[in-house]
């Protein structure tokens, strides 16, 4: 199952297990700030009664107590480094944060979880690295295992894509907007068509449609309906087959449920959303002709009046097919994002 980037208030998310971002004594009952802080006072006093029980917690590991008042049924508390001027071991104790609590998820049977970004508030760790660092982590550990994770980005200074990125971007809605706007004036000033020798414009004249259950047309309804294309779902399992990688590979890399893909596997007409479809197209890494291509068979189109596709097109033009990657971008434009 997917990993899933939400901005929200980590104790309101309703999931199997939240991660707190705990402190090695685990007191953040007492009053602390931060994650711990409101998991704390969301989760009532039993919580603290609790992780006073355990014995504390080392950097990079995790523990786990029950949910308490708090919509989730356990909470996992791992406590991440503190950054020193980028010195120290911390990115790799960091990704074993996000190693040991989802594997202790796991341990627990969970289903869904969610992590805030670890270390990257009181502990000070750059809010850029924390994110890669999870990323990579939370997709690592989802190639090997089904599990919904959710990163949860409190605010939007905790979710900042590369600069150069972001801006690298923004110039390409920009030019792709002047492009289409160009375009669309064009269409406008051209629009009705001039009448020539008094003709009506093609728009007014006489529809073309034979009468209904006129013979000859039905016949070449038939014929027509008998050589329809490969549908969306054919489209999908030949380039698996083609690019010799198995389902699970695929729909992984697409951030995309199992029991969708099932759905789309086993039903030929299948119709996919467009997110799907473009989630799909960027794990079989097609070139963006064929990116269209499959889009028709789902009756889509990229089109470059919405920041959406264009961020989508901006990607595979440069033959990045993250699709974490391409997710962490679309979350930092306030767009949708592919795949779950
Ligand atoms: N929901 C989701 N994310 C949150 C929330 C919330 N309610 N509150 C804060 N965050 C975000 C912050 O914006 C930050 O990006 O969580 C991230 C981690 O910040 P901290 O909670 O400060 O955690 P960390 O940097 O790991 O520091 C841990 O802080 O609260 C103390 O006891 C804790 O000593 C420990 C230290």
């Amino acid at each position: 199952m997917p990993l899933q980037m939400i901005r929200e208030d980590i104790t309101r998310v309703r999931c199997d297990a939240i991660v707190n971002a705990a402190n090695s004594a685990l007191k953040g009952g007492e009053g602390g700030g931060g994650v711990d802080g409101a998991i704390h006072k969301a989760a009532g006093p039993g919580l603290d009664e609790e992780c006073r029980t355990l014995g504390g917690c080392e950097v990079g590991r995790a523990k786990i107590t029950k949910g308490y008042n708090l919509p989730c049924k356990y909470v996992i508390h791992t406590v991440g480094p503190r950054w020193f001027y980028g010195k120290g071991k911390w990115p790799e104790q960091l990704a074993s944060c996000y190693k040991e609590s989802l594997n202790l998820a796991k341990e627990y049977g969970c289903a869904s979880v969610a992590f805030p970004l670890i270390s990257t508030g009181a502990f000070g760790c750059p809010k850029e690295q924390g994110l890669q660092i999870a990323i990579s982590e939370i997709s690592r550990f989802l190639l090997e295992n089904d599990m919904l994770v959710y990163l949860v980005l409190y605010d939007k200074a905790g979710f900042q894509v590369s600069k150069k990125l972001v801006s690298d971007i923004a110039e390409y809605i920009d030019e792709c907007y002047v492009n289409e706007h160009r375009y669309d004036r064009r269409a406008q000033r051209s629009y009705p068509p001039p009448k020539e020798n008094g003709a009506a414009p093609l728009a007014q004249s006489a529809p073309m449609a034979p009468a209904p259950g006129a013979p000859r047309a039905q016949q070449s309804l038939n014929d027509l309906l008998n050589t329809m294309d490969e549908s969306f779902s054919q489209m999908l399992l030949r380039k698996i087959d083609e690019k010799g990688i198995s389902d699970a590979q695929c729909y992984k890399k697409a951030n995309i449920d199992r029991k969708l893909f099932s759905k789309i596997r086993s039903d030929v007409h299948y119709r996919p959303s467009k997110n799907t479809v473009l989630a799909f197209a960027v794990a079989l890494e097609l070139p963006l002709d064929e990116v269209q291509d499959m889009l028709m068979k789902a009756g889509f189109a990229l089109s470059h009046s919405n920041k959406f596709d264009i961020i989508v097109e901006y990607f595979i033009k440069n033959q990045n097919y993250n699709v974490f990657e391409i997710n962490e971008a679309l979350f930092a434009f306030d767009q949708p994002l592919l795949g779950v």
